[in-house]
């Protein structure tokens, strides 16, 4: 069997550095062509070092020119920039797997051009299927490409469903942490900092996932993943609060059985499971001893305490451009957040505004048409774009009013 050759973008994130792990595990099975990121040269600049891609992208054009200063004059990777560099990464001949691992919206075009290229993709970068989930999987079907699930939730889901989803299957339940704050009560999320919101009890994330967890968007998100992996209706998708994290998600099927998922909370199970999917890799890492974890609790969502989660169904239920226009506002929130712009609970609260803005809008005749129907990759940026405007001025206007 010759070796898989990848792409990973987002190779310097927590996915791509997982990703890269598993690979270094089987160097018979795996071979790096190219690795992708924004800015960050010193890491890549390693990774290039460890892997000798043929090409290397920095998204940033400045960190670009830095890392081709910082390899060896006799570099055998070439160095590409900007979302041109990156689509080239996505689409090239000799790739056979993409890895989806970069954090939010921008992540869509690549890994459309790797779907559109036919090849193998397995995606983390969930923003993209909230951005344009069906017209991904439409134009996976077309292509033949094969779209696997690497968020751990999905992917556990991939596994219980020896086929593809048929009318055998009654349901799917998403299982979620409840993140840092699941034991404090509402009436002291007031006191919360952004250090506590970044520490995720049972994950290592990056800083956008992480918020994302604390608020539980994070899940919303993932329900509207697996509405279009899955080709499930919202009614058929649960989401069950498991704190210790060890089922990462079931199939429930018309007979009442139910198939879970378990592992220890580490990416690198289910990434291992994408890469070597339909067999599995011989990965050598700490396993799951359930005398030792003794119990496995489940409790249903506290609704008052997550209302992101809420946004989030909303927004799959109002359909056509919602989900991507909520996404967009919430990368614009999180981002304003992590510079201390404002309390973690306003995070829900200018969503909330948001959401009612689109709908005010989407009452009007004049609506963006990207707002009603996504039928392209452009319809899903406008609409992210309209969220991101809307959001940007909401907080904009909050600014002014504090100060
Ligand atoms: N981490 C997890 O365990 C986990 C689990 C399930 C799903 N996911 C999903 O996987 C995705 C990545 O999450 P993460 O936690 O790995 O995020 P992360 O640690 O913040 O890493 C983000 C990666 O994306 C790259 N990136 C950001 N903007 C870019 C741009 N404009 N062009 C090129 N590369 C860009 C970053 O490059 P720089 O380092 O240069 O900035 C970095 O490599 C997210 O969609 C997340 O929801 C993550």
């Amino acid at each position: 069997m010759g070796k898989q050759h990848l792409t990973i973008l987002g190779s310097t994130g927590s996915i791509g550095r997982n990703t890269l792990d598993v690979v270094a595990r089987f160097p018979d099975r795996f071979r790096v062509h190219a690795l992708a990121a924004r800015n960050n040269v010193e890491l890549l600049c390693e990774q290039i070092a460890a892997f000798q891609p043929a090409l290397a992208v920095m998204y940033e054009a400045q960190a670009a020119q830095r890392l081709r200063a910082a390899l060896p004059a006799k570099t055998r990777t070439e160095v590409l920039t900007g979302m041109e560099g990156l689509t080239e990464a996505a689409r090239c001949p000799e790739v056979q797997h993409v890895i989806s691992g970069m954090v939010g919206a921008v992540g869509l075009l690549p890994t459309y051009a790797a779907i559109a290229s036919g090849k193998r993709v397995s995606i983390a970068n969930k923003e993209t299927l909230v951005l344009a989930g069906e017209l991904m999987v439409r134009q996976a079907a077309e292509t033949g490409s094969t779209l696997i699930p690497m968020d751990s939730e999905h992917n556990a889901i991939f596994q219980c469903l020896a086929s593809p989803p048929g009318r055998e299957l009654e349901r799917i339940v998403l299982t979620a942490s409840g993140g840092p704050f699941r034991d404090l009560p509402v009436s002291q999320f007031h006191g919360i900092t952004r250090e506590q919101a970044l520490a995720h009890p049972n994950w290592k994330m990056g800083p956008k996932i992480s918020i994302d967890s604390a608020t539980m968007m994070n899940k919303g998100l993932e329900v509207i993943e697996a509405r279009w992996l899955f080709g499930l209706t919202p009614e058929r998708i649960e989401v069950l609060v498991h704190r210790q994290s060890i089922v990462h998600s079931m199939v429930e099927f018309v007979d009442g059985s139910v198939i879970a998922q378990l592992g220890l909370p580490d990416m690198r199970t289910p990434i291992a499971y994408c890469l070597s999917y339909p067999s599995r890799l011989p990965l050598e890492l700490p396993r799951l001893n359930l005398a030792e974890v003794g119990r496995l609790e489940f409790e249903t969502v506290d609704a008052e305490k997550y209302p992101c989660l809420a946004l989030a169904l909303h927004a799959l239920a109002v359909g056509g451009g919602a989900p991507a226009a909520l996404n967009g506002a919430n990368e614009e929130v999180v981002a304003a957040y992590l510079k201390d712009a404002f309390h973690f609970t306003e995070i829900a609260v200018i969503l909330k505004e948001a959401m009612a803005q689109l709908e005010i809008c989407l009452a009007q005749p004049q609506a963006p048409s990207c707002l009603r129907t996504i039928n392209t990759v452009e319809d899903a940026i406008a609409a992210d774009q309209w969220g991101r405007n809307t959001a940007h001025s909401i907080i904009q206007k909050r600014v002014n009013t504090c100060c």
